[in-house]
Parts: C-alpha cells; sequence; structure tokens
C-alpha cells in the first residue's frame, strides 16, 4: 500500500520559465489583495501573510510568526519525544525499525526567529479537547502529519491501552477513514482520505474517450458530512494537484455536467478550495469548528523525479545552502487566499505555514527505509516523513496557533 501512496506523491516543482512567469503573475495579485485587505482590517493576523519576511517580525505583530527561523541541533530532543514504538505509526514512518543508522534527523528543533515556540504540553492539549473531535481530511502526508499528532498526545495520557481505534481497524488500513479514540478524554481524532478534498468520479455518458475518470471540482467529497461538528478541522492537500496525476493520466476536470478538457490544474485547485470555501462558510458552526489548513510539504528527490531513480538517503542533516531551497509553491498562495477569504467572513481559520521550515529538511524522509516488504529496487520515500520527525514540528506550531485562536473546548 505503501508503494500506492508513494505514487501520489509528485515531483518537485519545476522552476522552469513558464511557472516563474505565473508566480510572478501570482505576486502581483497577492499584492493586490493585500492592500484591499490592509485597508479593510487591521487584524494582526494579516502580517502572517506572503511577504512577512521583509517586515521586521518585532515591530506591530502581536501574534508570532512561527514559519520563519532556523533549525538547531538540541540532544534532549528524542528525550522528551514519543518513540518508534507509539502502536500509532504506519511501519513505513518506523525508519531506524526499517533500517536506518543516522539519527540526527530526530534532533533538530525549529527556533522561530523572532519568538519561542510554547513547549507541547500534551496534557493540556488533552484537556482543551475533552469530549471533542479532532479531523484531519486530506492526502497521506495529512496521514503522516495525524499519526505524528496521536502519538504525540499520547504522552499524555496515564493508560496507553486506553487510547485505541474505535472501529477495531488496524493503522495500516489506508482506505477510507480511521478514528482514535483518547478514552481518558472522551476525544476522538480522526483521519479522512480524500487526496482531492472534492469528488473523484467515473466520467460521464458523453465524454470524449480519453477520459478515464473525472475530479468534480465543485462536488466536496461526501465525507465532508463527516466533518460537521469537529472542533478542530485540519486539511492538507496539494500534492495530487500535478498534471501527471490528472490530465496526463485521464483524469480531467469537471464541472456542473461537463468535462472540462482544458482546464489547468491550478485553476481546479483553485475552484474546488472555492468549493470548500463555501461549504465550510455555509456549514460549519463558526463558533465552534477551528479551521487549519496546512501548507504544501516539500519533497526532496535529487537526481531525478521519483519514478525516475530520484533519491534522498545521501542527506544526514538539514539543507544549509538557502539557494537550493524551492519558489513557493503556487498552491500556498491559493490556500492562503482562501484562508484570508475566510477570515473575512469572520471563521476562525488559520494558515498552517510549514512550506519554509520543512523544505530544509530533506534529511527527514524516510527514503530507502521503507516499510519492510518493499522491494530493494522500488522508488525511495522522499515525500512522506520518519516519524519521531518533522510532522512534530508541525504539530507544535498546529499547538501554538490553536493557543493564539484562543482553542479550548467547554462542555
Ligand atoms: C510561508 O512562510 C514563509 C517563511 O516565513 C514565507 O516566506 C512565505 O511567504 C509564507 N507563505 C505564505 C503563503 O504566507
Ligand atoms: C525581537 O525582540 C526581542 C526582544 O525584544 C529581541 O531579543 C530580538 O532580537 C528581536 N528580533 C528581531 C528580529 O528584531
Ligand atoms: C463524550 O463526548 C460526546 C461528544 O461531545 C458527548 O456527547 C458525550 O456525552 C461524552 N461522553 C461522556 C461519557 O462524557
Ligand atoms: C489500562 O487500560 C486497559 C484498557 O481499558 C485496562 O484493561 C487495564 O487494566 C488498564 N491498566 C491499568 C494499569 O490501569
Ligand atoms: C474550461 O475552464 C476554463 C478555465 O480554466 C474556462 O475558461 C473555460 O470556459 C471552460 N470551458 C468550458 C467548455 O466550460
Ligand atoms: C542511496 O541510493 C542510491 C540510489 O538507490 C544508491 O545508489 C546509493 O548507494 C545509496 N547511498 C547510500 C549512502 O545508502
Amino acid at each position: 500500500m505503501q508503494e500506492k501512496l508513494h505514487n501520489i506523491l509528485s515531483h518537485p516543482i519545476k522552476k522552469d520559465l513558464s511557472q516563474l512567469l505565473l508566480f510572478l503573475s501570482f505576486i502581483f495579485t497577492s499584492i493586490v489583495f493585500y492592500n484591499v485587505l490592509s485597508q479593510s482590517q487591521s487584524n494582526p493576523f494579516f502580517n502572517t501573510g506572503f511577504f512577512s519576511q521583509f517586515i521586521n517580525k518585532n515591530s506591530s505583530s502581536k501574534v508570532c510568526d512561527y514559519s520563519y527561523g532556523k533549525w538547531v541541533l538540541d540532544e534532549t530532543q528524542p528525550h522528551t519525544r514519543y518513540s518508534e514504538n507509539c502502536p500509532f505509526l504506519d511501519p513505513g514512518f518506523r525508519c531506524q525499525k526499517n533500517g536506518r543508522k543516522d539519527l540526527d534527523y530526530q534532533k533538530w528543533r525549529w527556533q522561530p526567529q523572532a519568538c519561542n515556540l510554547p513547549r507541547f504540553d500534551a496534557k493540556d492539549f488533552l484537556q482543551r479537547s475533552r469530549h471533542g473531535r479532532i479531523v484531519f481530511a486530506g492526502d497521506s502526508i495529512g496521514r503522516n502529519h495525524w499519526e505524528s499528532l496521536i502519538c504525540m498526545l499520547t504522552q499524555g495520557v496515564s493508560n496507553i491501552s486506553t487510547v485505541y481505534e474505535e472501529n477495531g481497524s488496524p493503522i495500516t488500513k489506508h482506505k477510507g477513514f480511521l478514528s482514535i479514540k483518547f478514552q481518558e478524554y472522551n476525544l476522538t481524532v480522526q483521519y479522512y482520505r480524500v487526496p482531492y478534498l472534492v469528488t473523484i468520479d467515473r466520467p460521464p455518458e458523453n465524454a470524449p474517450k480519453e477520459v478515464r475518470g473525472v475530479i468534480r471540482v465543485d462536488k466536496l467529497h461526501w465525507f465532508s458530512t463527516k466533518w460537521v461538528g469537529a472542533d478542530v478541522l485540519i486539511f492538507s492537500a496539494g500534492h495530487w494537484w500535478n498534471q501527471d496525476k490528472t490530465v496526463k493520466s485521464g483524469h480531467y476536470f469537471q464541472e456542473g455536467e461537463t468535462v472540462n478538457m482544458t482546464m489547468e490544474v491550478m485553476e481546479a485547485f483553485r475552484r474546488s478550495l472555492n468549493t470548500l470555501k463555501l461549504w465550510m462558510i455555509q456549514t460549519l458552526e463558526h463558533e465552534k469548528t477551528h479551521v487549519i489548513f496546512r501548507s504544501y510539504s516539500p519533497v526532496h528527490f535529487r537526481y531525478g523525479e521519483w519514478n525516475k531513480g530520484g533519491y534522498c538517503n545521501t542527506s544526514r542533516k538539514p539543507e544549509t545552502d538557502h539557494s537550493k531551497l524551492e519558489f513557493e509553491p503556487l498552491n500556498n498562495i491559493l490556500i492562503h487566499e482562501t484562508v484570508e477569504q475566510m477570515k473575512i467572513a469572520k471563521r476562525k481559520v488559520q494558515f498552517l505555514n510549514i512550506t519554509y521550515l520543512t523544505e530544509f529538511r530533506r534529511d527527514g524522509h524516510p527514503s530507502s527505509h521503507r516499510e519492510p516488504g518493499t522491494p530493494v529496487n522500488a522508488p525511495q520515500d522522499c515525500s512522506h516523513w520518519c516519524l519521531p520527525g518533522v510532522p512534530d514540528t508541525w504539530n507544535e506550531i498546529l499547538y501554538a496557533e490553536l493557543l493564539t485562536m484562543g482553542f479550548r473546548r467547554y462542555l
């Protein structure tokens, strides 16, 4: 199953000219968007935007920008974290068990530039979430993120046997959804597999022959009915929104009853985000549900793409050469716009911007230390993350952002 997962995960963002032009035009729209926003709002949240790195982080912002900073080696890290024995980890994420010998990847701590991250306090997080429900919806990177949070939270329970999958499903089940109950706190933490967030369907009758499947940009996945009532709703999307996974493999975009043979992938993503946004504004109890949209998690296939012999097994420490970092992906700009529009609609929502910090962590992937039974000549995994590892930092930031949002579920 891990090899299927692997296919999902696409290629590094190509730095070709057309993309650069597209990127520049997006910067321009962002500037316009920003100016409009800053005139209509004086909300401190707007400081976390795309251009925030050019602004002195200390000056006006009351809210800390956790997205910008550096990785520091901290020998104490592994002792404060859960271990690979956490029963809620996919075999494919247990890198040490799968033969990885260099373990420094577990020792790096993210240090934001202008402030400190609050210490992740599992008991406090659980306490705040008592009688509640936390939902992750998205692709397998979201699943990676979800497993990390579950293992971090188990550190706050007194008896780990009281944490279990509600339907008895094994953690290795990769279809549909999984629901982990923290009995001591009457909390469930769920994962729904919805790589596109919207509906994937068979082609309509009248569709051209080359259409093998459709992605319906105006129809949210039916799992969304199960997200209503969640206290925290965490989305992750992006890795499936590329040419290879869609148009090039015969999966075209459908709007209404017709398949649109010319719609661009990023335009389709934008429309799908809009579908999601409208649903959230209409459906969610906005006093209750805290929506978090995670940004793109970079992949690190070097010397070739994932299916062309690309690898990442030679990286033992984070990247230090800034010129090797990729551009901000378009996905992020679209997600960020969606989040800002929801803020204007007065929804509790936050953009979890982990792209920059994650970009450095070429050392954090399973690479050739994939799950037992993976053929030796299988592509390396330079998309997912070893656990404990990088997604733990995403959860430290998630926790910090929830504190900033005043998250507490009263009952
Ligand atoms: C995400 O954070 C990085 C680092 O601070 C920043 O450069 C980038 O502009 C941010 N992206 C968005 C869409 O806000
Ligand atoms: C922000 O303020 C703190 C405390 O006043 C100071 O130590 C730090 O150097 C400042 N950082 C920046 C980026 O100005
Ligand atoms: C557990 O939480 C659910 C959802 O909030 C609530 O309906 C139920 O009464 C709680 N159960 C207990 C035993 O408190
Ligand atoms: C831990 O929880 C399990 C499942 O509820 C229970 O059977 C076991 O007795 C508990 N152990 C302790 C030490 O309380
Ligand atoms: C297909 O989508 C594009 C936007 O990407 C739009 O401009 C065009 O009108 C659509 N075509 C049809 C036939 O609806
Ligand atoms: C890394 O992977 C490449 C490609 O599979 C292989 O040739 C090389 O020996 C590996 N290097 C290490 C240090 O494991």
